[in-house]
């Protein structure tokens, strides 16, 4: 096994160090970035950090597992546009529950051109809950994004209107249930004002009002400063991602294929939001269970749509430092 990039010469640390300052651009759960990458000389390792800000809103820890998952195939995403292929390893050492996963057994391979867009499709990803055009989702993108999404182990399932109308209805229901608990109320309001940390969501990429939407998005119980303009959610497509188990290495896969569904969507133009509030509610996650009729574990809603192409979007979300979350010291001390 080599340990330099083929293209360039650089030891593989740095292709393990790049990939994971890459993987910062991964959306998380109230822009959390709840992982820390530990570079090894041969490995590069990825920890959840559960935040207790996050309790009342992810009390099993699904949602930081999704954006870990994500940051975990942005990663490895990365590692392939270099011309490294891995194995990965998730949730490796049953006593260290929150090693979520290990990148090892790198070995060199062609870079790969696909996965070269979609890392410039990381740089330009971001959430913008704006309502969606009128223009449609062309039929032949949906297909590209479910099947991103199959790669990745998990399914994606387009709603009918029937199917929308009773997401329509979940989405409200789960937002009551979430206005009503006050510490999840806090918890909104802690992620709402990190002004200057690097983390959590400033005003410009929150609406100015609630959007005119057939399915709410979720109420951030504060006003941004984003113009949400005319628009509504019609021409939006409604997609449940789920998969076959409920368990915390699924929603690690979940993560994965969200990302993997999300850059595949940006490369194509579309719009992604998405929906966890459906998901965190219990009662409205089992309804959710009852709209896939036995086929397997709803892990999340995305709103799919074409951006208003006359106005600006959202700017991008604070990111922490590379040093936050990138740790190198066993390479640096091993002067590799
Ligand atoms: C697991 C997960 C759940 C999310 N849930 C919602 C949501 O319910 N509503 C919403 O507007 N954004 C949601 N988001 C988007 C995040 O808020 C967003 O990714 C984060 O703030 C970073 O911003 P960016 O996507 O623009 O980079 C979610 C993201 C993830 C990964």
């Amino acid at each position: 096994m080599s340990h330099e990039t083929p293209a360039t010469g650089r030891p593989l640390t740095t292709a393990l160090a790049e990939a994971a300052a890459t993987a910062g651009h991964a959306p998380s759960v109230h822009n959390s970035q709840p992982w820390r990458w530990r570079v090894l000389p041969d490995a590069l390792e990825l920890r959840v950090v559960r935040d207790a800000r996050l309790t009342a809103t992810d009390p099993e820890g699904r949602l930081v597992a999704y954006s870990c998952g994500a940051a975990l195939h942005h990663a490895r995403v990365a590692l392939t546009a270099e011309g490294w292929t891995a194995v990965v390893e998730r949730m490796p050492d049953p006593d260290e529950p929150d090693l979520l996963a290990r990148l090892t057994g790198l070995a060199r391979a062609e870079a790969d051109p696909e996965a070269m867009r979609l890392v410039q499709c990381m740089q330009v990803r971001h959430t913008d809950r704006r309502p969606v055009s009128e223009e449609p989702v062309p039929t032949a993108a949906l297909g590209q994004i479910a099947s991103a999404v199959t790669a990745e182990g998990c399914q994606l399932q387009f709603l009918d209107r029937d199917n929308v109308m009773e997401l329509a209805a979940v989405a409200s229901h789960a937002a009551s249930v979430e206005a009503e608990d006050p510490q999840l109320r806090e918890e909104l309001l802690y992620w709402t004002s990190r002004a200057g940390t690097g983390t959590g969501l400033p005003p410009e990429v929150l609406p100015e009002e609630a959007p005119q939407t057939t399915v709410p998005g979720r109420d951030f119980g504060r006003p941004g400063t984003l113009p949400v303009g005319p628009g509504h959610d019609r021409a939006a497509v409604y997609g449940l991602l789920y998969g076959d188990e409920d368990e915390p290495d699924s929603w690690l896969r979940a993560g994965e294929a969200l990302s993997a569904a999300w850059l595949t969507a940006t490369r194509l133009g579309v719009s992604v939001v998405p929906l966890s509030g459906v998901v965190e509610v219990a009662g409205t996650r089992q309804t959710l269970r009852g709209l896939l009729a036995g086929l397997g574990y709803p892990y999340l809603v995305m709103r799919l749509g074409i951006a208003d192409p006359a106005h600006a979007g959202p700017p991008h979300t604070p990111r922490l430092a590379v040093a936050q979350v990138v740790d190198t010291s066993a390479v640096r001390d091993a002067g590799a």
